[in-house]
């Protein structure tokens, strides 16, 4: 295709705007990918900053093995420091990292349009600024276009680029290009409020406050079930605490605000009242967690104990996929299972007359009444059930103590730890994967991004553990839409309605990923 715009092999010189977090990172990650790099700040502290972490940073890398001294001094030499914008001209591409504000985003741009060659590629790293926004301000929006690292740069392997309503495709396919090239998972979105990972995560935390505020269980539980049960590398509460309560917080009324109040990424009172106490997490000392020399002081959890002896007997079970690993896990410890017969939801069902199920979104209560069963009990999703550590269990609050304890003695004896939570619909990781699952569907549905797009950018954007939309596809399209449906029945709020691309994939059981 022919651009007139910079192509990939002719993109030698970067500049980069602004040396503070994102910018010393970006300009790393530029350097250490052979190209000559321009940085640019307003504040020469900034720069002498950058510079004596960029050396830090190299002198690490070699101490690990990861580049010898000579190729280390190769990256710092790359590096020009310049105290004026001018210094941008030779540069091929410019990326701004400067400070969140529009109208100096603007500014900076309308003045780089003067000093850049027009084939010059110009990007941004604004993580909540409308890409067409800051476009609106050139002569040619054509040829600007998002970049948006992740912090720190040199570490998080997505960059997500971003097409403004403007921007030229050519100018997306270069950077992705360019990215790839610099070592990064490169993923195109649209240019809308928390571009894919910023949206697509909001329930990640708001439906971990959403537990804590109603009491199903306490956030050191929540994160240890995230862990532990979802196979997440951090719980919701102690993420907040590092990234920050009030920037956290300040990303979801952005996010909320730019779509209009959609009750979907509405913030948490729970949050605000952290903010207004000045207990924003790591950084003071105290968030949800409280802080001694950097390490959360957490009382160790309790859970449920085994009373009546630990014993229980199986008497069947169902076979379901979602189910299998479990049954396969009882089995490889030895436990016996009488019968066996084939079905779609899964069953355990023990010999006092316990029947353990997966939870549907329904209350316990609710589907104990459906199904004519008072010895139903709901446990949650786990990531894998052949190696998680520890889930949640709900149970009807009828159910006698010695049918359920049968229950958690059997998760006892496999070396999982369990608790009885308050019985809401969906229990922990379930309602929280549920919910970001939904999200994925709708940015997939909005066109922001593709499913294998979205799926890469949550896992290496924010590790999560598989991509949202596969999770989907293995558990069932359907049944993540009536786990949804349940939530919204329950809660009757616009917050749990289902994406239209989940309802229509739920009704003939599609996957989002084809073949
Ligand atoms: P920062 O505050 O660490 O650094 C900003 C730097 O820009 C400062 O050194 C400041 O002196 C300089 N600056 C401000 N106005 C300038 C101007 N007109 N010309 C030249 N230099 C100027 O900020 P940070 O965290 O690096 O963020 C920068 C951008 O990256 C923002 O748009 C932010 O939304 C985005 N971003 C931040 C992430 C983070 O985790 N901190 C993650 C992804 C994107």
């Amino acid at each position: 295709m022919t651009t007139p715009y910079r192509t990939v092999s002719e993109i030698t010189c970067v500049g980069v705007i602004g040396a503070g977090t994102m910018g010393a990172g970006i300009a790393q990650v530029a350097a250490q990918a052979g190209l000559n790099v321009v940085l640019f700040d307003l504040s020469t502290e900034a720069l002498e900053r950058a510079e004596s972490a960029l050396r830090s940073s190299m002198d690490k890398l070699v101490a690990r093995g990861k580049f010898s001294a000579e190729a280390a001094d190769a990256v710092c030499g790359r590096f020009t420091y310049a105290a004026e914008l001018r210094a941008m001209a030779p540069c091929d591409l410019v990326v701004e990292a400067i400070v969140e504000r529009l109208d100096v985003k603007q500014k900076l741009f309308a003045d780089l349009e003067e000093i850049c060659a027009a084939e010059a590629i110009l990007a941004t790293n604004t993580s909540s600024i409308s890409i067409t926004a800051i476009g609106a301000a050139l002569k040619d929006p054509a040829r600007l276009a998002g970049l948006h690292f992740f912090n720190p740069a040199p570490i998080m392997k997505l960059v997500e680029v971003i097409k403004g309503l403007a921007t030229d495709q050519a100018v997306i396919d270069t950077l992705l290009a360019v990215a790839k090239g610099w070592g990064k998972v490169a993923v195109a979105a649209k240019s809308s409020p928390g571009f894919i990972v910023n949206r697509v995560a909001r329930p990640f935390y708001a439906e971990g406050l959403r537990l804590a505020e109603e009491g199903v269980a306490e956030p050191a539980r929540i994160d240890t079930l995230m862990r532990e049960a979802g196979g997440f590398r951090m719980g919701p509460f102690e993420l907040m605490d590092l990234i920050g309560q009030d920037v956290n917080y300040a990303v979801t009324c952005s996010v909320f605000d730019a779509y209009y109040q959609d009750p979907r990424f509405k913030p948490s009172l729970m949050q605000k009242e952290l903010v207004d106490a000045g207990w924003l997490g790591r950084k003071s000392g105290r968030g949800f967690y409280q802080y001694s020399e950097g390490k959360p002081v957490t009382a160790p959890l309790e859970w449920d104990e085994i009373r009546f002896g630990g014993f229980f007997n199986i008497s069947s079970v169902v076979e379901a996929p979602a189910m299998q690993p479990l049954i396969d896990r009882m089995e490889e410890r030895g436990i016996a299972i009488p019968l066996r017969t084939q079905g779609e939801d899964g069953e355990i069902c023990f010999a006092n007359g316990a029947t353990l199920v997966l939870t549907n979104g329904q209350t316990t209560l609710e589907r104990s009444l459906d199904e004519g069963n008072p010895n139903l009990i709901q446990m949650d999703l786990a990531l894998d059930y052949g190696s998680c550590e520890s889930l949640a269990l709900s149970t009807h609050p009828e159910c006698p103590e010695e049918v359920w304890t049968e229950v958690y003695a059997m998760f006892d004896f496999l070396g999982v730890k369990t608790r009885v939570v308050k019985d809401l619909p969906g229990l922990v990781v379930m309602r929280t994967v549920a919910m970001l699952i939904n999200e994925a569907a709708d940015a997939l549905h909005f066109g922001i991004g593709d499913a294998v797009g979205i799926d890469s950018a949550m896992q290496s954007g924010v590790n999560y553990p598989t991509g949202l939309l596969a999770w989907a596809d293995k558990l069932g399209t359907s049944y993540i839409a009536d786990v949804l449906d349940n939530l919204n029945l329950f809660y009757g709020d616009d917050r749990y309605r289902l994406s239209p691309a989940l309802t229509q994939r739920a009704l003939i059981n599609a996957p989002f990923h084809t073949a």
